[in-house]
């Protein structure tokens, strides 16, 4: 790979302020310092310094958020802040997008990443990921609802869901649910509970497979996965 590439992924910023921060001297390879900023770099090999300080080359990143309420989740959006607007630019930089979407108002688990071929896996209804969510619902759920959603509920547009494990918490003029869907269809959960008469009035996703959002994390807050988050997903592609 290109140094100024490298570098400039590595968020140093453009090719052009990569350039200038060799033009300065600031630059090494193998303690050497460079001048030709198009250099081929062996990124397994070569060690590489700005300002002295080591630059570790990493050309994925993994993170979890705990998606708060009122954010897109898209990469861009014309009128709303998205989840990538809630990431500082040393996150930015990676190019990172979310795994899936989760409706503006539902909060919890999501997945970022820039790795497109750990995305599709995660999403790929050949891997049946199982993905869990709380819910709170106007209406009282009873076993009826277990048993239709066990079967798959038909949608308003006629598709007829694959089985759902819907577990009832608490049930009465608002009920508390735990739902585990295989499909990501669009408002997927809302949907379903319209198929059986009730409304979601909350939604807040608490898994994606063996991926447990961390408690820990406020709404908004993110962080990178660990080692076995990680060989999990690896494992998935
Ligand atoms: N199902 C929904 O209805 N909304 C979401 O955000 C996720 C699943």
């Amino acid at each position: 790979m290109r140094l100024d590439k490298l570098l400039a992924n590595m968020g140093y910023g453009s090719r052009k302020d990569v350039k200038e921060l060799i033009k300065k001297k600031r630059v090494t390879v193998n303690d050497y310092l460079i001048k030709d900023s198009g250099m081929k770099i062996d990124t397994t090999s070569d060690l590489v310094k700005v300002d002295e300080q080591v630059v570790k080359y990493k050309p994925f990143i993994y993170l979890m958020m705990n998606k708060p309420p009122g954010v897109i989740s898209a990469t861009e959006d014309l009128y709303d802040k998205t989840v990538i607007d809630l990431l500082p630019p040393s996150v930015q930089h990676y190019r990172p997008f979310p795994v899936g979407r989760l409706d503006k108002d539902t909060e919890g688990l999501l997945l970022l990443t820039n790795d497109g071929k750990l995305a599709h896996q995660l999403l790929s209804p050949k891997k049946d990921v199982g993905k869990t969510y709380y819910a709170k619902i106007s209406g009282t759920v009873t076993d009826e609802d277990i048993e239709a959603f066990l079967e798959g509920v038909i949608l308003e547009d006629g598709y007829q869901t694959k089985p759902a494990k819907l577990s009832i918490i608490s049930s009465g003029e608002l009920s508390e649910i735990e739902v585990v869907i295989t499909e990501g269809k669009f408002h997927q959960v809302k949907r379903m509970f319209e198929a059986v008469g009730k409304k979601v009035v909350y939604l807040k996703r608490l898994s994606m497979g063996e991926l447990k959002l961390d408690n820990t994390l406020k709404l908004g807050d993110f962080r990178e996965l660990n080692d076995k988050e990680l060989s999990y997903c690896q494992s998935m592609k």
